[in-house]
């Protein structure tokens, strides 16, 4: 670890400020501010090359999603614009529910007319004339920001009818979610614009070509669609300086857990998980070992101390069957027991499984019940082999993402982190001193 000078220099040391170069500079409440700093110059430039150009554009920055899956947005943008509609839509995701993630929260407090322009652009290009912001209902302040900015924004003509004279309509709604996570997948999310429970659909078909009443449909993240202006006035081969070929650009990760510095941070995709830690996050609290690193939300991955140098990029990280998922860095020092974090995450998802399939609404409930005798010091042996088959089948069953997902860090805790697990059964010994083991008369 080098050393630098101060605490904010060492901070700021590999990170990129594209996507957060007004959050904390300009006052988020004012257009002027934001259109002073730039703002609304992707919009003008847009219209006076065409929609076409706009989406050659974002193709060929090579931009890929930041919701977590990594589709091409250019790709997702074509389908629908090349679907032959009387009417296509916008959406974005902003209800950003995984535990451990709260970087788009960032962008709509700090900037929030940088989302409304990104998706009027997506719009402009697409050919679609409405959006809905589908947000996590608990982020009051960000709802109260956007709600400004979309008032803003329609008065100085960026929104509404005939948007700077260029004869095309665009306008935005704010949707509340009611705190579902399972709303955050994309179908369920149209489902519960649409006024029904928020249960996902069969996919195919995709919202690009069946989307919102049937109707084709973009649906982006708030980083994907912050990602536009900078693209559209910079262009795409500015935005592949930075990153890496096959993730170009910069990454917002909430950094949180055990570790000194913690906040959103955006770093251009390729740097390690170690200088993240150590160079930005101050290393582990209190001078402890690191354990290991939840990344991309609890529906993501572990990583152990020996896989930090890995490159934090998509096709990296997907080499240790891992990726940036959500957007969170969770550290975790040695005081952390890997029993209690899985009963965690179990419980949350026995919590949040919508119960439309079986392998999900069954299996997430009999992975927590295993996981809770384990931890009281009730376990056997045979009970992590039945973890894994539950996980394996409902990987391979379950209906959507969500139940495909939830079994992701308890059964990579089977294999990196099997001593523990032993430990608690065999010996019932939690070395953290976290799980309470039941007397056995
Ligand atoms: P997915 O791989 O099914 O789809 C990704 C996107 O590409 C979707 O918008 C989909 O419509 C589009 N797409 C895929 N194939 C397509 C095709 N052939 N034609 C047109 N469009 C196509 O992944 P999914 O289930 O949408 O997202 C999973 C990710 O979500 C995971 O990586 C996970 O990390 C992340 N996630 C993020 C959360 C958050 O709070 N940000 C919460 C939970 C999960
Ligand atoms: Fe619902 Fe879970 Fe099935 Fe998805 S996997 S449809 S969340 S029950």
């Amino acid at each position: 670890v080098t050393l630098k000078e101060t605490r904010a220099e060492r901070v700021l040391s590999i990170q990129e400020r594209v996507l957060l170069k007004r959050v904390g500079v300009i006052n988020p409440e004012s257009i002027e501010e934001y259109i002073a700093e730039d703002g609304y110059m992707a919009l003008e430039k847009a219209i006076e090359n065409g929609p076409e150009w706009v989406l050659e554009e974002v193709k060929a920055s090579e931009l890929r999603g930041r919701g977590g899956a990594g589709f091409p947005t250019g790709k997702k943008w074509e389908f629908t614009a090349r679907a032959k509609s009387d009417l296509k839509y916008v959406i974005c995701n902003a209800d950003e529910g995984e535990p451990g993630t709260f970087k788009d929260r960032v962008i709509m407090e700090g900037d929030p007319n940088l989302l409304i322009e990104g998706m009027v652009l997506a719009g402009y290009a697409t050919g679609a004339n409405y959006g809905y912001i589908y947000i996590r209902g608990e982020y009051d302040l960000s709802i109260k920001r956007l709600q400004k900015a979309i008032e803003q924004a329609r008065s100085y003509g960026f929104l509404g009818e005939n948007i700077l004279g260029s004869g095309f309509n665009f306008d935005i709604e704010i949707k509340k979610g009611a705190g579902a996570y399972i709303c955050g997948e994309e179908t369920a999310l149209i489902e519960s614009i649409e006024g029904k429970r928020g249960e996902p659909r069969k996919k195919p078909p995709y919202p690009p070509t069946y989307g919102l009443w049937g109707k084709p449909t973009v649906i982006n993240n708030v980083e994907t669609l912050a990602n536009i202006p900078p693209i559209v006035v910079n262009g795409a081969e500015w935005f592949k300086k930075f990153g890496v070929p096959g993730s170009y650009g910069t990454k917002l990760f909430s950094l949180m857990g055990d570790v000194n510095y913690k906040g959103v941070i955006e770093i251009p995709f390729g740097e390690k998980l170690s200088s993240i830690i150590n160079d930005v996050g101050f290393g582990v609290k209190g001078g402890k070992k690191l354990k290991g690193v939840i990344l991309g939300g609890v529906s993501g991955s572990l990583i152990t101390p020996a896989e930090l140098d890995t490159p934090v990029d998509f096709n990296s990280l997907a080499k240790i069957e891992a990726g940036p998922g959500s957007g969170s860095i969770v550290v975790l020092s040695e005081d952390r027991c890997i029993v209690d974090i899985a009963k965690n995450i179990a419980y949350f998802f026995r919590h949040e499984s919508c119960g439309k399939c079986t392998p999900c609404r069954v299996g997430t409930e009999e992975m927590y019940k295993i996981i809770d005798y384990i931890s009281r010091g009730l376990g056997e042996e045979s009970d992590l082999t039945r973890l894994e088959k539950l996980s394996t089948s409902m990987k391979l069953t379950s209906f959507c993402g969500l139940g495909q997902t939830a079994p992701n860090i308890i059964a990579q805790s089977l294999v990196k982190y099997r001593d523990e697990w032993l430990e608690h059964i065999k010996e019932r010994k939690c070395k953290a001193n976290v799980c309470e083991f039941e007397e056995i008369t």
